[in-house]
């Protein structure tokens, strides 16, 4: 069996082939374009992880183009896809909006297009905690009336998820919608707050915080998330849903600051600047539909991984 893995150079990508290496006999296919939306230099040390092992094909290419996709999907046949390249940065979508619609929708079109005409035993859609966005009840249910999400990010991830929902209507290509919430671990990527903050508190710099420090989010490990996403791969009752990846145990960024001077050993210099509207003030998940569906269970507690994760930055 074959696998497709998008995005395979990043951050999750690269965790997740890991893990499939090690859990499953497939052979994987990554495809990358190692763009500069962050240091690509930082992708090319990820692949470096597995790019000589046998059973894995890495194709530095672009997913937005039809012809490329069609003819790897032609090549190899995949079994699954596993979608999870994108542009993934909350704040930087409000400055060029453009790109994540290229990308994270027209992208996810251009591979459910390959899959409807060389159907797939199943597809994942990686999409986000931020498409529950202004309004939705706390703690986010998948299936309780979403808000409006409150960045550019969020609505071109609601948009794949609708995309994908509809070819599996339409054309039965068998979509599962994950919805991830604030992912953290080693590698993780440099755009993301706690990668900041990590280094302002290791360089004795001042930490930026935006707003009030009252904003939570529900970090959840990278091993989790991936573990979530295999589980995906092969649950009976998966297509056709959208289901929560997160740890249902939400802290302020106030501890989190706390949590990473305490884990680094050195104080935290808190700059407060004023709060940005594109930030939900809490994400929050709700875990019982992945329970029932993937049999999942969150397993690293924040101090555990926090800890983990300053451990791997000091030696990085
Ligand atoms: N990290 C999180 O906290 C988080 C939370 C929720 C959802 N997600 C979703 O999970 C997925 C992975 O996120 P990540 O944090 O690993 O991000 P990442 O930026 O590290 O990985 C995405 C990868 O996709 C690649 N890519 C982007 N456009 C491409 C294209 N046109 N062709 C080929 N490759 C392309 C990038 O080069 C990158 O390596 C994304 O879909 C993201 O939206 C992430």
């Amino acid at each position: 069996m074959t696998i497709l893995v998008t995005g395979a150079a990043g951050f999750i990508g690269s965790h997740l082939v890991q893990l499939l290496l090690s859990e499953t006999s497939e052979s994987i296919v990554g495809i990358d374009n190692f763009n500069d939306y962050y240091d690509p230099q930082l992708k090319r040390a990820n692949v470096r992880l597995f790019e000589n092992q046998p059973r894995v094909k890495l194709v530095e290419a672009d997913f937005c183009q039809q012809e490329t996709v069609d003819s790897l999907f032609e090549t190899y046949r995949f079994d699954h896809v596993i979608h999870l390249g994108a542009y993934a940065g909350v704040r930087v979508s409000v400055e060029t909006p453009h790109i994540y619609q290229q990308v994270n929708v027209g992208g996810t079109l251009v591979l459910l297009e390959a899959a409807r005409k060389r159907p797939v035993r199943r597809f994942l859609i990686a999409s986000s905690s931020t498409v529950y966005g202004t309004g939705a009840a706390i703690p986010f249910a998948e299936d309780a009336p979403l808000g409006i999400p409150a960045s550019p990010y969020g609505a071109t991830k609601r948009a794949a998820e609708l995309l994908g929902l509809t070819y599996h209507q339409l054309h039965q290509v068998p979509v599962v919608c994950l919805r991830p919430f604030s992912v953290y671990g080693p590698r993780l990527r440099p755009d993301l707050a706690l990668t900041i903050f990590t280094k302002a508190i290791y360089s004795g710099n001042e930490v930026r915080l935006f707003g009030d420090g009252s904003v939570r989010r529900d970090f959840t490990h990278v091993s989790d998330i991936c573990r979530g996403l295999v589980a995906a791969l092969n649950a009976p009752h998966a297509v056709g849903e959208a289901i929560n990846l997160g740890h249902s145990q939400p802290i302020e960024m106030r501890q989190l600051i706390e949590l990473l001077s305490q884990s680094l050993g050195r104080p935290a210099k808190i700059n407060y600047q004023p709060a940005r509207s594109e930030d939900l003030p809490i994400t929050y998940a709700n875990l019982e539909k992945a329970q029932r569906i993937l049999g999942y269970h969150p397993e690293i507690p924040i101090d555990q991984g926090i800890q983990e994760y300053c451990d791997w930055f000091r030696q990085h």
